[in-house]
């Protein structure tokens, strides 16, 4: 069954009338610059073709009813004045309470609704399948109450809901991208401003993305250790934030550090460097360029940052094989298994496919999945 058939049937049959609206808000992924976005430093994703599908009818009450489609049609309800807490054994929820407490924090007045949420990104393949529900709900929030609430801003209340509430001390690349992702470009994202730079996918490749299947263990504990990390190296070279320090700067002082928050440093000021070589590497479609700085991407996640698993830098070493220079590969998202992420030449998607299908469960003893997209727009009301 098509997505938004499904979310229209399962709204139906709970709710017992059709939804007033329909929010679709896409997962993502990210091109280059990994754990650089809580450096203040440079991203560059896309949305794809992946979404949470949030369908929505306003209410006479201040009860918010929420079903969860994937969920066997578990079901959430809450009073928009009673105080939200944390749900153990409903993670999915938790996202939703947490974006409505944001909202409520920041003075803005709710009605009541019924929800119904399905989605099609994979959820823990690195591809934000939180993000794009922490996204669709504020922007049905913000669409049912014509709150004004800028695109942008959208983002940065999701993002809290995840720090403050779901407990994740993530970076703002993955809501941002899901707000403001633009049809068929990346967007070149500066973390601490905020601007977005529109990045051309050159004509003829293909962005695939192959899950590793491997179950993501320790995430949220080892991604706060590496951005704990980060932080000791910033306060070292008394800035804020690691986007200050040069690489020469940095050259000349890592001896300073410890070992493991030196090669945690040297990963993200390389990273961001490389993301804005590789904006422009896209924009002038030079494959050959991207190649490399996805290779040595990849390189630093594996042995500096250390978030990679051996069936992730198997699968890049083995796409790599069948590449060379003529595309793109590395491990996208916040690590520990999940997704790599390919820029492939059309003609050469098979030939990857095949290579993957052949060797990758011999390997691994786990079975892929493979996804491709083009880059699409970030949420709307469909
Ligand atoms: C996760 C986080 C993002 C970002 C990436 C790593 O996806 O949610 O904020 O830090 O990891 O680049």
């Amino acid at each position: 069954m098509e997505l938004i058939d499904k979310v229209n049937t399962g709204f139906a049959e709970t709710f017992s009338h059709a939804p007033d609206f329909i929010v679709q808000a896409p997962g993502r992924v990210n091109l280059i610059g990994e754990h650089t976005d809580y450096n203040d430093g440079f991203v560059l994703p896309c949305c794809i073709d992946y979404s949470a599908l949030i369908a929505v009818s306003r209410r006479d009450d201040n009860q918010v009813k929420v079903v969860a489609l994937d969920y066997e049609g578990q079901t959430d309800v809450f009073a928009l004045d009673e105080p939200l807490v944390f749900i153990e054994d409903k993670m999915w929820a938790n996202y939703i309470r947490g974006v409505v407490s944001e909202l409520a924090k920041r003075g803005h007045s709710l009605s009541g609704c019924n929800i119904a949420v399905t989605g099609n990104v994979p959820q823990g393949a690195g591809l934000s399948s939180s993000a794009a529900l922490e996204v669709g709900i504020a922007y049905a929030f913000n669409h049912l109450c014509s709150l004004n609430i800028n695109n942008k801003d959208i983002a940065l209340i999701s993002q809290a809901a995840e720090n403050n509430f779901v407990g994740c001390a993530c970076g703002i690349m993955d809501q941002l991208i899901s707000s403001c992702g633009e049809d068929k470009m990346a967007l070149g994202i500066d973390c601490r401003s905020l601007e977005l730079t529109g990045v051309h996918i050159p004509d003829g490749m293909t962005i695939m993305m192959i899950n590793s299947n491997v179950k993501r263990g320790l995430v949220d504990s080892e991604y706060n250790v590496r951005r704990e990390q980060c932080e000791e190296a910033a306060k070292h070279f008394n800035v804020s934030h690691l986007r200050d320090v040069s690489i020469a700067l940095f050259e000349s002082h890592k001896h300073e550090l410890s070992p493991v928050v030196a090669k945690r440093a040297e990963h993200i000021v390389y990273e961001n460097q490389r993301t804005l070589d590789a904006m422009q590497a896209f924009n002038s479609s030079n494959i050959s360029q991207i190649s490399s700085l996805m290779a040595a991407s990849h390189e630093s996640m594996k042995s500096l940052f250390e978030i990679t698993t051996a069936e992730i830098d198997y699968l890049v070493e083995i796409i790599h094989e069948v590449l060379g220079s003529q595309g793109g590969v590395r491990m996208t998202g916040g690590g520990f298994g999940g997704c790599i992420v390919a820029l492939v030449p059309d003609d050469l998607v098979a030939s990857v496919t095949s290579v993957v299908e052949q060797k990758y469960q011999t390997f691994s003893g786990l079975k892929e999945s493979i996804y491709i997209s083009q880059p699409v727009k970030g949420v709307a009301v469909i």
